[in-house]
């Protein structure tokens, strides 16, 4: 088949690694350093009939919505040009946004398939999916299993394959981030009691996964969740339960921030007793390998220590500029590890282990 993908982030970006093993594929995105193979939407809406829609959803504070302009727009051109085409999104979406569209665009045909990777292990992700998960209106049920065939056929192993409605599909999205963000959210709490109480959270938390329906698996305590994901996609589902009662979604939200808190607190007190303290922030990424540092729980905890600390610095090869927030990153470490009367780290590394007793991390490889 022929596909055009428009946005090659994280997410477009593994699509058309993994696309582009069986089928014809051209890419497009506004900023030209993504090395799109066509310089303009109007060549990708020229070269194929399906189109992957993998274009960001920021959350927006103003509306308490995801901001789908870019799909919108986006979505709109190509429609002109070619109303029956096929709207492959894999932008995560407000529920019933999908159904919206179909129904504004009765010829074309709408399909939501959301995306689960995860942005340190992209490509991994894309070519060895969990699940793939398609939502069509009831006429496009037929042709979804074609486009699901499609994909399937550019995986190196099987996967399984479900189809749903458009809002079905929008659902699992909404909802596999909310679980992820709940099971942080829960072990992080375990920690936070654990700590203040002096227990051993690792202890606890082993012998709470050995039940197998909880599991030993994704539950290494944090500073709190971020990223580009969790952080929008939990709010956007407690944006969607606006007429239907809650309490879970926005408990989870207002944990995350708690805890936070807690890892702010808990640094100034560790230094409360020391004039001229000096606190280096080791890596604003939130796992060991990620490339990525969007929106992550370690900027926050930043920002919040900022100006309450004699002397802070924060060591972050992944950002360029000199400082952040008005504080000053290191790109290289020199000797800046046994300078520092504390080291904030959210996972451990090798480096840290000369410095283990300034270390301030949860992590439970430590
Ligand atoms: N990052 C993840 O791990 C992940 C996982 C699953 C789902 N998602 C969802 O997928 C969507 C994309 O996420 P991402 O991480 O790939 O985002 P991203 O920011 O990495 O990539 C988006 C790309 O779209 C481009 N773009 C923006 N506006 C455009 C326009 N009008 N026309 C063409 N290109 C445009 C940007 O230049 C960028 O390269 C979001 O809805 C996100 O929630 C992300």
């Amino acid at each position: 088949m022929k596909f055009s993908i428009i946005g090659l982030g994280y997410v477009g970006g593994a699509m058309a690694k993994v696309l582009e093993r069986v089928h014809d594929i051209a890419t497009y995105d506004i900023d030209p350093k993504k090395n799109p193979s066509v310089s303009s939407l109007e060549e990708a809406i020229d070269f194929a009939d399906a189109f992957l829609l993998c274009l960001p959803t920021n959350f927006s504070d103003e509306t308490q919505a995801f901001d789908t302009k870019a799909l919108d727009e986006t979505a709109e051109t190509i429609l002109k040009v070619k109303p029956e085409s096929t709207l492959i999104v894999k932008s995560t979406v407000p529920m019933g946004y999908c159904s919206t569209l179909q129904e504004k665009h009765p010829a074309a045909h709408v399909l939501f398939a959301p995306e689960f990777l995860r942005e340190s292990k992209a490509e991994k992700d894309a070519l060895h999916p969990s699940r793939i998960v398609i939502g069509s209106a009831l006429k496009d049920e037929a042709f979804a299993q074609e486009i699901g065939d499609a994909f399937l056929k550019t995986l190196e192993d099987p996967s399984p394959i479900r189809y749903m409605s458009l809002e079905e599909a929008e659902a699992v999205k909404l909802f596999s981030n909310a679980y992820l963000a709940l099971r942080i959210g829960f072990f992080n709490e375990l920690d936070t009691y654990a700590a203040s109480k002096g227990l051993s959270s690792s202890k606890i938390i082993e012998s709470v996964g050995l039940d197998p329906r909880i599991g030993g698996h994704y539950n290494n305590p944090s500073f709190g969740y971020g990223g580009y994901c969790l952080p929008k996609d939990t709010k956007q589902l407690e944006a969607n339960y606006k007429d239907v009662p809650e309490a879970l979604i926005s408990a989870v939200i207002e944990s995350n921030s708690k805890r936070k808190d807690w890892v702010v607190q808990t640094i100034l007190d560790k230094i409360k007793d020391k004039k001229d303290s000096s606190v280096l922030i080791y890596r604003l990424r939130m796992e060991n390998g990620s490339s990525s540092i969007r929106y992550t729980s370690m900027k926050d905890i930043a920002c919040s220590l900022k100006g309450k600390i004699s002397h802070l610095a924060i060591y972050e090869p992944l950002w360029e500029e000199d400082t952040y927030f008005g504080i000053p990153v290191i790109h290289e470490l020199k000797d800046e590890l046994s300078i520092a009367d504390l080291i904030v780290a959210n996972r451990y590394e090798e480096t840290l282990k000369p410095y283990l007793s300034k270390v301030f991390s949860r992590d439970k490889n430590l």
